[in-house]
């Protein structure tokens, strides 16, 4: 059989089927610690970028050419829904994403707008038309970020340590919180299923924040909204991964949610992460961003311990425990590809 992107080792792993090695991408595989992002970034911001189908796929496609990772990850960011629902915000330097009005109120709830996904986002499912169309043994992964993590950057206004006005909003005005959520979703529901019908071929959904959340709060807060994203992307066809971090102790309720593959941060060992989730499910992860920065004797033991701890079993995608970092070492990016490719050969 000829080496298409439909029977990848990526989406094979991601059916649990027998692969020749075990395949290996990285989230945020794209960006600052590459020179021909920053190169780019010189005239362009963010969100400039992505806007430019032409540009979002390009920078798709540089860590692929740089490091030949087994899977390309679309080139845009979970906030992108926010502008169309009447949300405006900016990525500022140093302080991340920054909202200039928050959603806080029923008011400001009952004031969100329906999108129409193709008239304003558009430009993201051209990008991956695009791609399909250079991309011949790659698969391409299209993503949105989980109801939850999203609406915590769209009430706090920001990054935060401790989720105090989105999860005061959860406990003090729960008929507002599910209000939001409610719309939330069906706009991330719809932004998905597009980019689905565009030819993304695996879809993640990253819950980044999620481990703000204790179980109870998960399953009666978070939960069902996220299920209805998994749901719907499930119904398609397509492999989906559901991400969270800090999530080790809600992991069972991740799994009920949904998602082929659960995505394990680096605070748990692979094999424990495993058998929590259960071995009828696929796992992807799970090294530490940071030993990035450190030698290739540590990254090589590293990338042993996560390999034997998955032991070859059908069903481990090979990533980062959560995003790589700005000025991670590129050579080290290009070593950990070679190297789980050599490690894990079958
Ligand atoms: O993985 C990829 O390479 C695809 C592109 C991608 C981006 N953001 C591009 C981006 C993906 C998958 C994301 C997801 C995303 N965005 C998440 C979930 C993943 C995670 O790390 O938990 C989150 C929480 C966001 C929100 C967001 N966007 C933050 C917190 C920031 C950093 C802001 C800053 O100034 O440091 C962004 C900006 C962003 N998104 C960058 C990139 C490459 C860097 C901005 C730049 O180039 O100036």
């Amino acid at each position: 059989m000829t080496n298409t992107s439909e029977n990848s080792r990526f989406l094979k792993a991601c059916r649990r089927e027998e692969v020749d090695a075990t395949p290996v991408w990285f989230m945020r595989q794209a960006g600052r610690y590459m020179p021909e992002y920053r190169k780019l970034r010189e005239k362009y911001t963010l969100l400039e970028m992505v806007a430019q189908p032409e540009l979002a796929a390009e920078v798709t496609l540089q860590p692929i050419k740089a490091f030949k990772m087994d899977a390309a990850i679309l080139f845009a960011d979970i906030l992108l829904p926010l502008k169309p629902m009447g949300v405006d915000f900016e990525f500022v330097k140093g302080k991340g994403p920054q909202v200039h009005n928050p959603v806080r109120t029923a008011a400001d709830v009952a004031a969100l707008k329906p999108v129409d996904t193709e008239a304003s986002l558009g430009h993201v499912m051209e990008a991956i038309r695009i791609l399909r169309g250079e991309l011949t043994e790659t698969p391409l992964i299209g993503f949105c970020g989980a109801p939850f993590t999203v609406a915590s950057y769209m009430i706090e206004g920001g990054p935060s340590k401790d989720y105090r006005i989105a999860k005061s909003m959860m406990y003090n005005a729960p008929e507002v919180w599910h209000a939001f959520m409610e719309k939330l979703t069906t706009v991330l529901v719809n932004y998905l299923m597009a980019q689905i019908d565009a030819g993304a071929q695996a879809v993640q959904i990253f819950d980044s924040w999620v481990g703000a959340l204790n179980g109870p709060d998960y399953e009666a807060f978070a939960m069902p909204y996220s299920k209805r994203i998994l749901d719907a992307a499930h119904a398609t066809g397509v492999p989906v991964i559901h991400f969270g971090v800090g999530a080790n102790t809600i992991l069972p309720l991740m799994k009920k949610a949904g998602g082929d593959v659960i995505g394990l941060d680096w605070r748990i060992p692979l094999d424990k992460g495993w058998d929590i989730v259960g071995h009828d499910r696929g796992v992807q992860g799970n090294l530490d961003p940071v030993t990035l920065f450190s030698t290739p004797e540590l990254l090589e033991k590293r990338v042993k311990d996560i390999l034997r701890r998955a032991d070859n079993r059908p069903g481990h995608i090979f990533n980062v425990g959560h995003g790589i970092l700005q000025h991670t070492p590129n050579e080290n990016v290009k070593a950990v590809v070679e190297m789980v490719h050599e490690f894990s050969k079958r």
